[in-house]
């Protein structure tokens, strides 16, 4: 197992670099944009392909790296469902799991910091990013925060977990590095509360300066989606409505990029293929499934995913791997469903 905790001394954020295995896939949580050149040397030097780049909520202390360690190493980002981020590729709610070789993520929602933060347990530790920090909690005082949803977060979710479970916070600003459930329901001065009302009352008599890079993290942090306009420009993808007119066709082969949860709890178009991105380099490649499918049958190739972040990925990896006319469907499965598009 690869764990490495990172540390950002520019806005005292933790980034996490998970993996089962050197030479195996990798995901990162909460990592910080200028950082990002360290974190592609540590993955070449521990020999990791990062799979999935995930933030625990919209951060506003610091710009998030989600987006260029998509353009940089194709992963997939992840966040909750309800970020108002403008194009993540795959979006989770309580209950899920975000997986990668070896390793599973369990997802927590945790409101209260933001309406969009979640935690991550796996197995014997937690990332609670800024919803249960070591010895305090995060402000609830912007971005839809909310004390009293908070309370529920901390007292019915996270504190319900065993006691010895690892807490690593999203920040630490006093050089604090983990802590434990049972530790942090003992010590933590936001924690020695009687009711919810106390809580909010501790919350909102705060008054804490906005972090000075509010202004522009925000707005960046919220729009950092591909461009898929870019390859509508050139001719490579089609909108929902022209894929709706190809079910039941015999023209094209629709491929679906989604991991099987995704599959199974969104629904599939009909007749199309599976062919999880993680395997993409390997399938559009000369004797690969994706590459010799398209050769054998003479069809365009078009590919879809969640929100067609990591089908445009895929449009372009097709053309290295030498397939013909790869397409992407723009939007993925969201603007399918708007579209009305058939999903069985
Ligand atoms: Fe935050």
């Amino acid at each position: 197992m690869i764990f490495r905790q990172l540390f950002d001394s520019e806005s005292c954020t933790y980034t996490y670099l998970l993996a089962s295995r050197r030479g195996g896939e990798a995901l990162i949580i909460d990592p910080v944009l200028d950082r990002v050149d360290r974190y592609i040397q540590l993955l070449g030097e521990l020999d990791l392909r990062l799979l999935k780049a995930v933030d625990t909520h919209v951060h506003a202390d610091h710009i998030t790296g989600l987006g260029a360690l998509r353009d940089r190493t194709k992963c997939v980002t992840v966040m909750g469902e309800q970020s108002g981020v403008d194009v993540v590729s795959m979006r989770v709610s309580d209950g899920d799991t975000i997986d990668i070789e070896g390793i599973s993520l369990d997802v927590i929602y945790t409101p209260g910091h933001t309406d969009d933060s979640y935690s991550f347990l796996m197995g014997d530790r937690v990332f609670t990013g800024d919803t249960l920090f070591i010895r305090g909690t995060g402000r609830t005082d912007f971005q839809h925060g909310d004390a009293r949803a908070q309370y529920d977060s901390l007292f019915n979710k996270l504190l319900k977990l065993p006691d010895e479970t690892l807490v690593y916070p999203g920040h630490d600003y006093k050089g604090d590095t983990v802590s434990t459930i049972a530790e942090e329901r003992a010590y933590n001065p936001r924690l020695q509360v009687d009711s919810v009302e106390e809580y909010v009352k501790i919350m909102d008599n705060l008054n804490l300066a906005n972090p000075k890079m509010m202004d522009v993290a925000v707005p960046a942090n919220l729009k950092m989606g591909l461009r898929q306009e870019d390859l509508t420009a050139m001719g490579l993808a089609i909108t929902c409505a022209e894929g709706i007119t190809l079910v039941g066709g015999s023209s094209d082969i629709l491929v679906d990029l989604r991991d099987a949860d995704e599959r199974e709890k969104n629904g599939v178009i009909p007749g199309s293929v599976h062919a999880p991105y993680p395997d993409l380099d390997e399938n559009v490649h000369p004797g690969g499934m994706l590459h010799e499918l398209a050769s054998a049958s003479g069809k365009r190739m078009v590919f879809y995913c969640a929100f067609g972040e990591r089908s445009a990925m895929a449009v372009q990896a097709a053309r290295n791997g030498g397939i013909e006319s790869p397409c992407n469907l723009t939007g993925g499965i969201d603007a399918w469903k708007q579209a009305g598009g058939p999903l069985e």
